[in-house]
């Protein structure tokens, strides 16, 4: 496209009065007048952008605005910058639309547009752009949902019970910075023994989970428009929380050994690195150990910090869990997060960021300045559940169920996919990723909707990449489906999908 006609369609509204953003500065403005013009469709996929330097003198706008606003485009996934051949409209815009149908979702995406248009923040325009998952329905392969079967759900009463019966006051106040110092401690040794994590109880803060301890950490450790890596595909919820941080993503490749930076990506300066490395979300790979101390050894030459996000590597199938990245930092440079999503139930919202030794005070006034902490009752309780051994024992249950499941699973969609198929992280976890050949042109969009429709959630991989995505595929969760159910659940999908493979 030839700038002045891009400047033609974008001055008009880049200066209007009565816009939402007329009091933004000008490189929010023209981000948001790009945005809208690529959303509506007047801008179409493929589009290649004049240079910034073209569309900075047609705008009468300075380069650095204009780089600024691409930039956040780019990073959002709205534009692909390809190397040496200029800047492109991205074949598939990132979430915009919610998957499902379901009305409510649909009220919800509208009501959060008309809000935006009014007077939301920078950081309020940025957290509200995409839609999140919760616009998906929890129905059977919804990944990350589990059923509680096999939770014991007596038994959690009965130690909840204990502690409300003898209502020792102190546990109905705050409590202490970093959390309930017994559960801290169980934690640790918890981790010490399964994750190789190295960690002291005073290094384990209580959060109400991963979110939240992402949140924190890009609060007291980036700032504004810093680089942060984010692996590409990538969890939302990462990607949200660091986006609405005002840090500028940078999307790195993925392969078969976890995050793979290119040799332009090695000569960067990111503030922050954001990793998977247990069990790549979505894909499942496992982050090698050359790639590990490769990372490592970059993050110390950068002096930037890594944020190890282990969400479910308690429920590994083959082998024993891989220990922790953390565990091989000997520069104090990654913060480790956990959560009791997984294994306990995600409404319990408690998790744990193990910090650095030089971090703690810092992290142990953030923590409690900004979020309050408190639910020491739930803390207590919990504490009891890992020290009595609960907690391992449920992990072990749940194992052996979830490793039935993803079974079942695996062994339907190979008699009925087959070779048109490549099943990808399957070895841990709560869910696998179903990879579409390339060659096939699979719409797994598509597929996702008519799943929907038919009362099974499967997410489309090619949502989860930011730019254009490098597969398609589909995420499917067996956590959620009781094991007697999964065979003709997943017929059902298998079925599905072979219909629209053909
Ligand atoms: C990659 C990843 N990290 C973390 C979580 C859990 O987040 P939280 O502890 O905030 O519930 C999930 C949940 O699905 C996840 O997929």
């Amino acid at each position: 496209m030839r700038s002045y006609d891009l400047a033609e369609l974008l001055l008009t509204e880049l200066h209007r009065a009565d816009s939402p953003h007329a009091n933004a500065p000008l490189n929010r403005r023209l981000y948001h007048t790009m945005r809208s013009t690529i959303l509506a469709g007047h801008l179409t996929a493929g589009a290649q952008l004049p240079s910034t330097r073209d569309l900075a003198r047609d705008l009468d706008l300075s380069r650095n605005t204009v780089m600024s606003a691409v930039g956040q485009l780019a990073a959002e996934g709205y534009l692909t910058a390809q190397q040496g051949s200029g800047t492109y409209v991205s074949d598939t815009l990132p979430d915009q639309r919610p998957l499902t149908p379901a009305s409510h979702a649909r009220s919800r995406q509208a009501e959060a547009e008309s809000t935006n248009s009014r007077d939301l923040s920078q950081r309020g325009s940025l957290l509200t752009q995409s839609s999140g998952s919760q616009q998906f329905e929890v129905q059977p392969f919804a990944p990350g949902a589990i059923e509680f079967t096999d939770f014991p759900i007596q038994l959690w009463q009965k130690l909840q019970a204990k502690y409300w019966r003898s209502l020792d006051r102190d546990l109905l106040d705050y409590g202490q910075e970093g959390g309930y110092m017994p559960l801290r401690e169980a934690i640790a040794q918890y981790l010490t023994l399964s994750r190789s994590v190295r960690v002291k109880p005073e290094q384990v803060l209580i959060t109400s989970g991963t979110q939240q301890a992402i949140d924190l950490t890009a609060r007291l450790l980036t700032d504004h428009g810093d680089e942060a890596w984010v692996e590409n595909p990538c969890y939302w919820g990462a990607r949200r929380a660091l986006q609405s941080a005002g840090l500028t993503l940078r999307p790195v490749d993925v392969d078969a050994e976890g995050i793979a930076p290119s040799a332009a990506d090695w000569q960067r300066n990111p503030r922050l690195i954001y990793v998977t490395p247990s069990h790549q979300y979505p894909l499942g790979h496992v982050m090698s150990l050359q790639r590990r101390r490769a990372l490592l050894t970059f993050a110390a030459s950068r002096r930037c910090w890594i944020f190890e996000d282990d969400y479910d590597s308690e429920f590994r199938y083959t082998g024993r869990p891989f220990a922790s990245l953390q565990g091989l930092d000997e520069h104090a440079q990654v913060l480790y997060s956990g959560t009791f999503s997984k294994i306990m139930y995600p409404g319990i919202r408690l998790g744990y960021l193990v910090v650095p030794p030089d971090l703690l005070e810092a992290f142990n006034t953030g923590l409690y300045d900004l979020y309050r902490p408190g639910q020491l009752m739930l803390q207590a309780a919990l504490t009891d559940f890992i020290t009595e051994g609960h907690l391992n024992t449920l992990i072990r249950r749940l194992r052996v169920a979830y490793q039935a499941r993803r079974d079942e699973l695996a062994r339907r969609i190979q008699q009925c996919l087959g070779e048109r198929v490549r099943i990808s992280g399957q070895d841990s976890g709560l869910h696998l990723c179903l990879v579409f050949d390339p060659a096939q042109h699979v719409d797994d969009e598509a597929i996702a909707e008519a799943a929907e429709q038919q009362g099974m959630t499967v997410r489309p991989l090619s949502r989860y990449y930011i730019g254009e995505p490098q597969q398609r595929g589909l995420i499917i969760g067996y956590a959620y489906v009781p094991t007697e159910r999964v065979v003709p659940w997943a017929r059902k999908l298998c079925e599905l999908i072979r219909q629209r493979l053909n």
